[in-house]
């Protein structure tokens, strides 16, 4: 379990950040280029549950609920869900926002089809954690898809921590595919599959080069 103070410290980080997430996260600026890439990535198939970690503001979930799928988001931050709630609500989505900090989320096991952490990696002091548990909450056959960046590559745009809070998250720099791709392999996961190419431009500023991956629990 990440320290308490730690996660105490990330958790007033984006509880102060919410209400202008929005308004700086490239993801909106890119929502069409996203939802086709998670489009992709999820692949056809009728409605399955979705579970997404870290959810933020809600911009991967909401993608996921508009195409589709059930969705349960969780974050630490009640200020970025409230946001993500109003954000569902103005568009029509069902979708479950529970703040819940990610190893202590009560997730039924095996009951997801598909995980998502997207940016969340990098915040968390124990990441490994956060994917044994993406990996108990999904069925056998059931796909994770994670996706990062190397932050470091462009400071002036990046979310940044106090210094002292930043020394004790392992990732802060931010990760490579090369790295995901380890953790994934470590947690369980099968051969991961890439999905930026998908991508026409980079889509963070800075040019960081960042990944999507997704995997497959056996
Ligand atoms: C950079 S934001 C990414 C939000 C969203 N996934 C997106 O792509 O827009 C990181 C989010 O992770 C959340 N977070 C950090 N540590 C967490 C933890 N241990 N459990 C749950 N959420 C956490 C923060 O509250 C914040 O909302």
């Amino acid at each position: 379990m990440m320290e308490a103070t730690t996660q105490a410290e990330v958790t007033a980080y984006w509880n102060a950040r919410a209400p202008a997430f929005d308004g700086v996260a490239s993801h909106v600026a890119q929502g069409g280029v996203w939802r086709d890439v998670l489009a992709a990535a999820f692949g056809a198939g009728g409605p399955r549950d979705v579970v997404d970690l870290g959810s933020g503001t809600g911009a991967c979930a909401l993608i996921a609920a508009s195409l589709g799928h059930r969705v349960r988001g969780y974050d630490g931050s009640e200020g970025m869900l409230a946001v993500a709630r109003a954000a569902a609500e103005a568009a029509g989505l069902s979708v479950s926002f529970d703040a819940a900090v990610i190893d202590q989320a009560a997730i039924e096991p095996a009951s997801a089809d598909i995980v998502t952490l997207r940016n969340v990696l990098w915040t968390l002091e124990q990441p490994m954690v956060a994917l044994a548990q993406a990996h108990a909450a999904l069925r056998p056959g059931g796909m994770v898809l994670v996706s990062d960046g190397l932050w470091s590559v462009a400071p002036q745009f990046r979310s940044t921590y106090d210094p002292a809070l930043a020394a004790r998250l392992p990732w802060h720099g931010g990760l490579t595919e090369a790295d995901a791709r380890r953790m994934l392999a470590e947690t369980g996961f099968g051969d991961a599959r890439s999905w930026q190419h998908l991508f026409a431009s980079p889509p963070y500023p800075g040019d960081v080069p960042m990944f999507v991956l997704s995997a497959r629990k056996a």
